[in-house]
């Protein structure tokens, strides 16, 4: 790839030193989350990149000065900016993670391609809409810089040994995959309750994950047929959201995300022909068929001992740091690219625009980019001046789909 800072240092000098990472968002889950004593550890991206020895933190940014200072401290790196901008001309990065709120990713990706960085880690979603996701996609591509998207969940091996379950029929034909992210109405003063700044509500900041992971074991999303619900005092974005929606290679999937609820949930309940597995946050159970205890001539099911866990990374953030620096120095594709993240976004503007009309079925991929949650919201303004029985409006809603 072009290096525009400077000569291209040898594959050998590379190899014996750490790359050059610089981080863009200084919140959450760029380094506080790790002050949460219940999680696992590492649980933010500081916190991987620390324990990668290949990699070292070598600057930060953030636009809140406070939060800036406190990383600063933490991880004892003095070069500390409110521009990224400044920080991609001046530092030499070799790697960006990118943490910041959803809407500045692709402003701040592109900027790092045009800098030289070779590799980003990019947090989900990929970007607020799927034109500007594609953007940073192709910017990458010409670049040859490694693209990374942090559905963290791929990079953990338990998922891993759940998909290649799948795939080899230890479940029998996968029939269907049922799944839930589950969480609290946000306040209307969070940016997550922004639409411009989040690109939606709970579907495309919680949901990205579920719909992501049931591509990563299903495979493509032929079509779905969707639901959303809303509530005034939760910003502009909607509270709620369901789908059913239809795999490519067989199977159907249904799905809830956010949903009002006092607790946060994620789970996967993954059903085949000859079998179960349940995987979550917290959860993990296997079941088979076998001759049933309670009914005779039945088959129920059983519960099954999940092969131990293969050797390799537990951690996802640590596996996605780990991923970052052997895609960088392989050249390989991600098994968490850009284009996964894209496909993710895809999905979420089909179900926001299946809810705008009605639960219509709409196929993938959309034709158009400008698809998703302002069509939604739209449909909310309008209904908001319309009363419900006017059959104008009824009519006018009746349309198919994309
Ligand atoms: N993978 C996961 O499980 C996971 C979990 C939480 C958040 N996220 C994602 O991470 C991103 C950040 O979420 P968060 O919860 O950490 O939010 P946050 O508000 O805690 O942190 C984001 C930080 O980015 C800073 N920021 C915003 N615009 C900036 C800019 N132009 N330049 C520099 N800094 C800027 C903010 O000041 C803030 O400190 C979001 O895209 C979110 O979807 C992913």
């Amino acid at each position: 790839m072009t290096h525009l800072l400077g000569a291209v240092p040898s594959q050998a000098e590379r190899m014996s030193e750490p790359l050059r990472v610089g981080i863009v968002g200084c919140g959450r889950i760029g380094f506080l989350l790790e002050d949460d004593p219940l999680r696992g550890h590492p649980c933010t991206h500081a916190g991987a990149f620390s324990t990668v020895p290949e990699t070292a933190i070598v600057a930060a940014c953030d636009i809140d000065d406070g939060r800036l200072r406190e990383f600063g401290r933490r991880y004892g790196i003095g070069r500390l900016t409110t521009s990224y901008k400044q920080m991609l001309r001046s530092e030499r990065l070799d790697l960006l993670c990118i943490s910041s709120w959803t809407s500045t990713h692709v402003a701040i990706g592109v900027e790092a391609c045009r800098n030289g960085v070779r590799g980003i880690l990019c947090e989900k979603p990929i970007a607020t809409d799927i034109r500007s996701g594609r953007r940073l996609v192709e910017e990458c591509g010409a670049r040859g810089a490694s693209l990374i998207i942090n559905h963290e969940r791929r990079f953990a091996v338990r998922y891993q040994q759940v998909r290649d379950l799948i795939r080899n029929g230890a479940i029998g034909d996968l029939r269907t995959i049922v799944g839930n992210v589950l969480c609290p109405k946000w306040p209307a003063a969070s940016w997550k309750a922004s639409p411009d700044l989040a690109g939606g509500g709970p579907l495309i900041h919680d949901g990205t994950h579920l719909i992501d992971m049931m591509r990563f074991l299903a495979g493509d999303i032929e079509w779905v047929s969707a639901d959303a619900c809303f509530d005034e005092r939760a910003g502009g974005v909607e509270t709620g959201a369901v789908a059913m929606l239809k795999f490519r290679d067989g199977g159907m999937g249904f799905l809830e995300a956010g949903g009002d609820r006092r607790y946060f949930n994620f789970e996967l309940d993954i059903q085949g022909s000859g079998g179960r597995i349940r995987i979550g946050n917290g959860i993990l159970e296997y079941e088979l068929s076998g001759t049933s205890r309670r009914y005779t001539g039945f088959e129920d099911l059983l519960p099954a001992e999940l092969p131990p866990e293969p050797p390799g990374e537990p951690n996802g953030y640590v596996g996605a740091v780990r991923e970052l620096v052997d895609c960088v120095r392989t050249g390989r594709a991600s098994i968490s690219s850009g284009r996964d993240g894209l496909a993710a976004l895809d999905v979420i503007n089909a179900i926001y625009l299946s809810a705008s009309r009605r639960g219509a079925r709409v196929t993938l991929p959309l034709t158009s980019p400008a698809a998703g949650f302002r069509q939604l919201a739209r449909l909310r303004a309008r209904e908001a001046m319309a009363p419900e029985s006017d059959p104008k409006r009824s009519a006018e809603h009746r349309g198919s789909s994309e």
